[in-house]
């Protein structure tokens, strides 16, 4: 685990391999993050992360959104989840879903998909799969708007975490 000093002295490829992941297949993050040096703490760093999402264009902000996996979807299907991922959705219990649970969850991932265009996030970390299926059905009734906020804010949720194992 890098020292706040060593991060602060990182080139910016160094910096890029060891925080590109902390935002799902969306490397940019971290390296318009770059620019916010120093950190005074890995906190600083979480709040210039979320400041490079929060500064981005509303067509940058859906691309993010729509770089991460469904919860229990093909991707988790065929294996072909980032590592981060795997873990997450693991810790959500969503690898142990019955037949019926499983069923429930597609529908209800594809009636959000094409309610909203994106797919649904949630902090799967900070939620069991009970409650991530209750909270998917009170969102289908938010507007777009709404759903973009929340989806960024659960998304600046699982960078939290991911940040917090690569920093500390
Ligand atoms: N999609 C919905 N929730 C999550 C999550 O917590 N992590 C990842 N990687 N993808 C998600």
């Amino acid at each position: 685990m890098p020292t706040l000093d060593e991060l602060n002295r990182a080139t910016p490829a160094e910096f890029a391999r060891a925080f590109g992941p902390v935002y799902e297949h969306s490397p940019w993050v971290a390296e318009r993050a770059f620019a916010r040096r120093p950190f005074g703490s890995c906190v600083d760093l979480h709040l210039a992360l979320c400041g490079a999402v929060q500064s981005a264009t509303g067509e940058e902000q859906i691309a993010l959104i729509r770089a991460h996996p469904e919860l229990a979807g093909r991707e988790a299907r065929e294996g072909a989840l980032t590592p981060e991922s795997t873990r997450e959705q693991a810790a959500a219990g969503l690898g142990a879903l019955s037949e019926h649970e499983a069923a429930e969850l597609r529908r209800l991932n594809a009636d959000y998909r094409s309610a909203f265009g994106f797919p649904f996030v949630i902090c799967a970390r900070l939620n069991r799969k009970d409650a991530i299926m209750g909270t998917l059905r009170a969102r289908l009734s938010n507007t777009r708007e709404q759903e973009i906020a929340n989806a960024l804010a659960q998304i600046g949720e699982i960078a939290r975490l991911r940040l917090a194992d690569l920093c500390a």
